[in-house]
């Protein structure tokens, strides 16, 4: 399990830390995202966001373009598919919601399945930056899970059985679009990564799971019998223990670390009535050490 630190803290210049959990997250009061960091902060938030995996930051108001300033402070901002682009004046900036083009609560709530953002790409995101705008009365939460701390609680012979597995990611296989295959421009877009299951953390150098649902199968097995695979691992790694849930407050800044852990959205709220509508900012992150592109065998969605 993460050893976090438990105590409030003033470890980033003018805020206040509070963690939310023994498994992940901080709460961070006192600062105005509107306003570029000095190095010093920019520095300490960062540090704080490997540490805690997950920041929340409270009662911001951030425009699209101070939403995009904000991101930038931290590496390369990621552009989103075809199908998720912002609109046209930002589109870096996707809007997250269950409206539909009359603006209209849809019932429909995306993202519900675990997942880590773009995992299918070469260079999976390293970062998501989540803005609450408009929230339900109640509900519409996220929840995440810890890959580090999954990854650790396994034993030791287990842990040695997945040292080189490695793992298919693959947006045009993974379950979600069974029902919708993927344009030629998303396979152009988004062809197949193979990646190791186990990554060590860029910035901790600790272990942690790389699953979710853009995870198709376990490389070198029959899809069938790799994707069984996927969903033991997956069932473990995302057991209560290493949850923790996000109920939003308005003005919610949520920043988290796509390296070590899987997200979704709860669709548990009434969204065909109630709006929810989110900003959301990626950056982009590295290759994954080991890492490299599939192409799918003629005939391989069958076996
Ligand atoms: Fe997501």
């Amino acid at each position: 399990m993460s050893a976090l630190p438990q105590e409030a803290s003033s470890a980033i210049p003018g805020a206040t830390l509070r963690p939310l959990s023994d498994v992940m997250g901080a709460e961070v009061t006192g600062l105005d995202l509107t306003r570029p960091f000095d190095v010093a902060t920019r520095d300490a938030v960062y540090a704080a966001f490997v540490r805690y995996h997950l920041l929340v930051f409270r009662d911001q108001k951030l425009d699209k373009p101070q939403q995009i300033a904000f991101t930038e402070q931290f590496g390369t901002l990621e552009e989103h598919t075809a199908r998720n682009r912002g609109d046209a004046d930002y589109p870096l900036v996707h809007e997250v919601s269950n409206l539909g083009e009359d603006g209209r609560p849809t019932g429909v709530v995306n993202s519900t399945l675990w997942h880590t953002d773009k995992s299918f790409r070469p260079k999976p995101s390293m970062a998501t930056i989540l803005h609450a705008i408009i929230l339900p009365p109640d509900g519409g939460d996220t929840v995440f899970a810890n890959m580090i701390a999954a990854y650790e609680a396994l034993p030791d012979d287990r842990k040695n059985a997945l040292a080189e597995a490695r793992v298919i990611h693959s947006w045009e296989l993974s379950r979600e679009n069974v029902d919708r295959p993927l344009t030629e421009q998303e396979k152009r877009e988004s062809p197949s990564m193979n990646h190791m299951l186990v990554r060590t953390h860029p910035d901790s150098a600790r272990q942690c799971m790389f699953l979710g649902m853009h995870a198709s199968h376990l490389d070198g097995l029959p899809l069938r019998e790799g994707r069984a695979r996927i969903e033991d691992l997956e069932a473990h790694a995302t057991d209560a223990r290493f949850q923790y849930r996000h109920t939003w407050s308005p003005g919610d800044l949520l920043m988290w670390d796509n390296r070590c852990l899987l997200h979704h959205a709860d669709p548990n709220f009434d969204a065909a009535r109630h709006p929810r509508l989110m900003h959301r900012t990626c950056l982009r992150g590295a290759t994954p050490d080991g890492s490299v592109p599939f192409d799918i065998p003629e005939g391989f969605a069958d076996s």
